[in-house]
């Protein structure tokens, strides 16, 4: 294997669980998936970026050093994947890396809009010896967009069909809905909570960073009015194109509804707060699909909450007769999606094409997305 003909995406999320690294060919509207690897990220750097994330201000020391940190591992992920499938860097034309973010506030909230994702791709150049492409949402901030969400564009050339309207639903740490109709412009936006509140109380209560299989939020009760309370966010009110991130759901939050519900209701034992947060999450999903006003026929589930069996039967049970599966029925195992996703934006960058779509982020214009990084 002499070719470059390869792409590889890198992409670590708001759930900060691991850096998903997927190496992929591109023909015109196909993709070959060669191999996927998951790459820790040590408890420490979790650390850091937990502290990075919170929304009093951090140090700038500590903002300088995780970027390299977070370049250091984003290049190991790639050299670990490139070894595990005997790629090298001839083989590869460039690498996609989304970056770790810490901070997302777009338009519509109450900050100059502005968008940080770190892990410095000099580091990941350099080490890799391949040319990166990073800093995908600027470009379109810049033009008045969201940045996000950015894998619609990909969703509508892989996953799109001639004549039924498909929804890609992601569940990351934030969930996101792609909608991919033949008679419409793709419309696609986050629709609130992903796994990031369920992942937060289960790591406060039982210790594990997530609720395996939802089985722990399976066995409790839904607390209705908690429920009732939490639908009140004022994110979920919010027409799109929108977008969010951790500093709209944590704990924090959380436990301001919780005190909130208590004063005029009992007390909810943890694990009915997780099957009231499964719900929540579910719910906020199938309302944003219903709001939609038009019959879909199937929807894609991928990212890792497609592995939370709790939380898609809830969301089987919300959305009825609509057919229910993951990208796995697409060819695109639910994991893999988003960093073939950067995978493919990256290609796009290589080309000069245009990445983002103004009807899902409210951009001017579309734009080409990142920028280059040589070795
Ligand atoms: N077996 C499982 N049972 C329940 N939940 C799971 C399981 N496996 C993974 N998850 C959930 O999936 C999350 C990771 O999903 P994913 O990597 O798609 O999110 P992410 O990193 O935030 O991605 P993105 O922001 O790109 O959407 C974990 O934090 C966990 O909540
Ligand atoms: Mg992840």
């Amino acid at each position: 294997m002499n070719q470059s003909e390869y792409f590889i995406g890198l992409m670590s999320g708001t759930s900060m669980d691991s850096i998903d690294a997927v190496a992929i060919k591109f023909g015109k509207d196909k993709l070959e998936c060669l191999g996927s690897h998951k790459h820790e990220i040590p408890k420490i750097i979790k650390k850091q970026l937990a502290k990075l994330c919170q929304s009093n201000d951090s140090s700038i020391a500590l903002f300088g050093s995780t970027d390299i940190q977070m370049g250091v591992l984003f290049a190991e992920a790639a050299k670990s994947l490139m070894s595990a499938l005997r790629l090298t860097p001839k083989n590869i034309i460039a690498i996609g890396c989304h970056g770790q973010t810490i901070r997302h506030s777009p338009p519509g909230g109450p900050n100059i809009p502005f968008s940080i994702q770190i892990g410095d791709p000099n580091t990941i150049a350099t080490r890799t010896n391949c040319p990166i492409v990073a800093d995908f949402r600027r470009a379109d901030m810049a033009l008045g967009g969201q940045g996000a969400p950015l894998t619609p564009a990909f969703h509508e050339i892989f996953f799109s069909h001639p004549s039924l309207v498909r929804i890609i639903l992601n569940i990351g740490g934030i969930a996101n809905i792609t909608v991919l109709s033949p008679d419409r412009l793709c419309i696609g936006f986050d629709t609130g909570p992903g796994n990031v509140l369920l992942d937060g109380w289960c790591l406060r209560h039982q210790g594990n960073p997530f609720d395996e299989n939802g089985n722990w939020g399976a066995g409790g009760t839904i607390c209705k009015a908690l429920l009732r309370q939490l639908k009140k966010h004022p994110y979920l009110k919010q027409s799109s194109p929108k977008s969010t991130g951790r500093e709209s759901f944590n704990l924090k939050w959380l436990e301001q509804q919780l005190k909130d519900n208590r004063n005029h209701n009992a007390l909810s034992a943890p694990q009915d707060v997780q099957a009231t947060l499964c719900k929540f999450t579910a719910d906020t999903i199938t309302s944003c699909i219903e709001s939609l006003k038009f019959p879909i026929d199937e929807i894609y589930v991928c990212g890792g909450g497609a592995r939370n069996q709790a939380l898609m039967k809830t969301l089987k049970q919300n959305v009825g007769s609509v057919k229910l599966y993951t990208t796995e029925n697409l060819g695109i195992h639910p994991d893999n999606v988003e960093a073939a996703a950067f995978a493919w934006l990256a290609m796009r960058r290589i080309n000069s094409f245009p990445g983002n779509l103004p009807s899902v982020t409210g951009a001017s214009n579309s734009t080409v997305l990142g920028g280059v990084y040589l070795p």
